[in-house]
Parts: C-alpha cells; structure tokens; sequence
C-alpha cells in the first residue's frame, strides 16, 4: 500500500487539492473518505466534482444516499452513513463498474461492497482550519494519481 500525506489549511485549499486530483481520474475510478463528521469529506466531494466538470452544485446526499451528476464523466457522490448497522445493497455495483467517478463518504460502513481498487482518503481533524488527509492507494494507477499531487 501506498501512502501520501498532506495537509490542507483551509476548506478552499482542500477543494483545490480534490480538483487537482480530479483531472487525473478516468471512467470507473472509485474514491473511499473516510473520517469523522465535519473532518471535510463532502467538502473534498465537491472540489473533485468541480474537477470533473459538474456545473450544478453538489450538496451532501446524506438522505439520498447517492446523487449522479454530469460532467465530462459521469459523477456519482454517495454518502452511506445511514447503511451503518444495514447491509442493504443499493446497487453499488452498477456506481463501481460503470463510466463515471464514484466517491463514497464513511465508506467503512459499506466494506463489503467496496472495490478491491480503489483510493482511500482518510480526513483527520487536526484544527478548526486545518486537516491531515492521508491518500492509500492499492493500484498502480492510484499510486500514480497521488503522485501527481503537489500538496
Ligand atoms: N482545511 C479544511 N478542509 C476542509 N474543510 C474545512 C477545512 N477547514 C475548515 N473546514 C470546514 O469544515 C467543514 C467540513 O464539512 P463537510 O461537510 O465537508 O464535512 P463532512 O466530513 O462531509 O461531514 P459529514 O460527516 O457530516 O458528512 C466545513 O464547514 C468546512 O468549511
Ligand atoms: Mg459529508
């Protein structure tokens, strides 16, 4: 496993961050964030989104679950807090296999039905502004990804 750390010391650095990495992902690359409420995983959702291109604003799909929006892939934003203690199937495998970009927030609650690859982003909470997020990546491709990132 692969692991980068960096840190960001504003919201606006971390959606900077997340498009950045956005521009290197390709159709069926699947993002796991995992980290505690508030630690900045929606807002690191919404700087990918913006990477891909999507116009519309992204909001957190905490009651939906999952959100598809459009961009120059399709982008699919899922939120799983609410299946912790659940093992229901949403149809995840359609979101992992398919064409666009799948970023899964407390994706742990979902484990089972999480891709073998795939790039982890753990976000910690260090202080009010600032955030330690660690990149894992299982694949070549991922390694590559995190890489590419200056921080
Ligand atoms: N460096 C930073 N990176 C990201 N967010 C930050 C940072 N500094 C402050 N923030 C603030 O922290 C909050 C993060 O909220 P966000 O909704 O992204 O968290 P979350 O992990 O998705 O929470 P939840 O578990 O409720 O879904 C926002 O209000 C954001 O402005
Ligand atoms: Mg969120």
């Amino acid at each position: 496993m692969h692991e980068q750390q960096i840190k960001t010391q504003t919201a606006q650095e971390t959606i900077k961050l997340a498009e950045e990495l956005a521009t290197n992902l390709r159709p069926g690359d699947v993002l796991t964030l995992e980290g505690d409420l508030g630690a900045g995983k929606t807002t690191f959702a919404k700087g990918i989104a913006k990477g891909l291109g999507v116009e519309r604003t992204v909001s957190s799909p905490t009651f939906t679950i999952v959100k598809e929006y459009e961009g120059e892939i399709p982008f699919y934003h899922m939120d799983v807090y609410r299946l912790e203690n659940s093992d229901e199937d949403i149809g995840f495998s359609e979101y992992f296999n398919g064409d666009g970009i799948a970023v899964v927030e407390w994706a742990q609650f979902i484990e089972d039905y999480l891709p073998e690859d795939r790039l982890n982003i753990n976000i910690t909470y260090v202080d009010e502004h600032t955030r330690n997020l660690t990149f894992s990546a299982t694949s070549k491709h991922f390694e590559w990804v995190v890489n590419e990132l200056k921080g």
